[in-house]
């Protein structure tokens, strides 16, 4: 059996994309400022579903193979997908994890960030740095005539050189017309390895990086993705188009 193919954009497509993409920053932005202690994360899911909604665009998570909220907000030891809840309270030292995705004129939008909340434990910040390094390295990789294996071993070159982790259970994606296309962007690998990048490829790319383990547990509502060993985690994903000058991340113009 042949790999499914890899959808290739047009310029048009990715001017659409790169609109997709601002504003889930805009609305990334919205729920980062508003990340603080004594704040639930339902009420960052309010202002996510809001701000989203005024700008016209579709929130992509809500029902997406049952997920029941717009956005993720993933605390500490969570590592991906942590449900939105009521119950669910932001303290000073958390590592917050915030992931985003709309619909816009028929394209997707995919991206994440990592925010600290005040005085945070020294090798928690650390590995926030470091995610964000390994996801800037990923991004230099990102160009024609590289592979996805090169985009993998930038971001598990630069985690393990740190002491930390990544993350082998779940994986970046192709994205598009829908938000999980071929192929699939792991976090780790081999230079050379994997399908050939072409120019009109749109990749997310999201380093999840952990502190300890990558051993992964899924809680009871078959979501949240916890480390093993209750260490920290962080993520960061940009959505990426492969240009033929190199990557163009999108929705980032002019920051
Ligand atoms: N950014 C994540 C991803 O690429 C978020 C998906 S959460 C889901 O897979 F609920 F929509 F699945
Ligand atoms: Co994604």
């Amino acid at each position: 059996m042949s790999k499914p193919a890899i959808p290739l954009k047009t310029g048009a497509e990715i001017e659409i994309m790169d609109e997709a993409n601002r504003i889930v920053w805009e609305v990334l932005d919205a729920v980062a400022a508003a990340v603080k202690p004594g704040v639930t994360t339902q009420a960052l899911d309010d202002i996510a579903e809001r701000e989203c909604l005024r700008r016209g665009a579709v929130p992509s998570f809500k029902g997406y193979s049952g997920y029941p909220k717009s956005l993720c907000v993933s605390i500490n030891d969570v590592i991906v997908h942590g449900i939105p809840s009521v119950r669910a309270i932001i303290r000073e030292g958390d590592l917050v994890s915030v992931d985003f995705g709309v619909t816009w004129r028929g394209y997707c939008g995919d991206a994440a960030l990592t925010v600290t909340v005040g005085e945070v434990d020294p090798g928690a910040r650390r590995l926030v740095t470091v995610t964000r390094e390994c996801l800037d390295r990923a991004v230099e990789q990102t160009r024609p005539g590289s592979t996805v294996g090169d985009i993998g071993n930038a971001v598990q070159t630069h985690a393990e050189e740190n002491g930390f982790s990544v993350i082998r259970d779940f994986v970046g994606h192709g994205i598009g017309t829908r938000m999980h296309e071929p192929p699939q962007v792991p976090n780790f690998g081999r230079p050379g390895d994997g399908p050939e990048l072409l120019e009109g490829m749109v990749l997310a790319i999201e380093p999840m990086v952990c502190e300890g383990g990558n051993g992964v547990s899924i809680d009871d509502d078959g979501w949240t993705a916890r480390t093993n060993d209750g260490k920290m985690a962080a993520h960061f994903e940009f959505s990426v188009a492969v240009t033929s000058s190199g990557a163009r991340i999108l929705g980032l113009a002019g920051r």
